[in-house]
């Protein structure tokens, strides 16, 4: 039997990380809800998935910004499994990433829309997911970011922002630990995914790499195994963690 068969997950936020999650736990035998604000991606993703692993992988849209929404995509999970054990919260907002300047030089409007998604909107995930959650002593994992505690010069609002998710992380491990949730936080270091490489500055990679203590680029599934890692019985005594994914580029006690 696979470590998570009868089990079920809902990944909100797919992309590269979020879809490779969604791989890596159907791999293991779970059932998943990818939910994104791309669906036509997500839906291609989740056939894809399905197809390869022979497990239910279902799509569904929903927007992290919108309260109603997320109660859809968490009740959609619960109505078409009967059950919720584990939830991934993945999504963020990156498209304003590239506006997200200093404290002082930053338009208001995206440091609102960055705290909006990748912080409130993992709140409203929490909030609409818990009672299932407390239901099957499930397990929640955030992904945070490094940029939380590296002290970047620019991305203010997004390093704002993973601090929270890190916040809420340890409040939720607190308060819902004695009812048998477990929660956890990612801080994945540069993982170039789904994005274009010629895209980034000349050198990037390799200054990436470099601060890295191992030479390897990172990649979705470096994410993905530790949230599958999180989720089954190896994970069970992990509770309360911020855990760097990031090829030893910060080192953190
Ligand atoms: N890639 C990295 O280097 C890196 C490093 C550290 C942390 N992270 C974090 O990992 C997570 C996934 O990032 P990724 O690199 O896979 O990026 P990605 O852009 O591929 O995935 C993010 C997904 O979130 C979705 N999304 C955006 N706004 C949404 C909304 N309002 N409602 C629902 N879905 C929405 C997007 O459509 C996208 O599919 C994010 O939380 C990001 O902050 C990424």
């Amino acid at each position: 039997m696979k470590r998570l068969e009868n089990k079920v997950a809902l990944v909100a936020g797919g992309g590269s990380i979020g879809s490779a999650t969604v791989r890596r736990l159907a791999e293991d035998g779970c059932r998943v809800l990818l939910g994104d604000i791309a669906l036509d991606q997500a839906e291609a993703d989740a056939e894809e998935i399905s197809r390869a692993t022979g497990v239910e992988v279902i799509a569904t849209a929903y927007d992290q910004g919108d309260d109603a929404s997320v109660k859809r995509l968490v009740q959609t999970a619960v109505d078409h499994f009967g059950q919720l054990d584990f939830v991934h919260a993945n999504a963020a907002d990156l498209s304003v990433a590239g506006e997200d300047y200093d404290a002082v030089a930053t338009d208001l409007a995206i440091y609102d829309r960055t705290m909006d998604i990748n912080l409130r909107g993992f709140v409203l995930v929490t909030r609409h997911a818990m009672p299932h959650l407390v239901k099957s002593r499930g397990a929640i994992v955030y992904t945070g970011s490094g940029s939380a505690y590296i002290g970047e010069p620019t991305r203010f609002s997004y390093g704002m922002s993973k601090s929270g998710v890190n916040a809420l992380m340890r409040h939720v491990a607190t308060r819902w630990g004695p009812e048998g949730v477990r929660a956890n936080a990612l801080a994945p270091g540069f993982v170039l995914g789904r994005r274009d490489a010629s895209a980034l500055p000349e050198g990037f990679m390799e200054m990436v790499t470099a601060a890295q203590r191992i030479p390897v680029v990172g990649e979705p599934r470096h994410i993905a195994a530790m949230v599958a890692h999180l989720f089954s019985d190896d994970g069970a005594w992990i509770t309360g963690q911020v855990i760097a994914i990031d090829g030893g580029s910060t080192m953190r006690a």
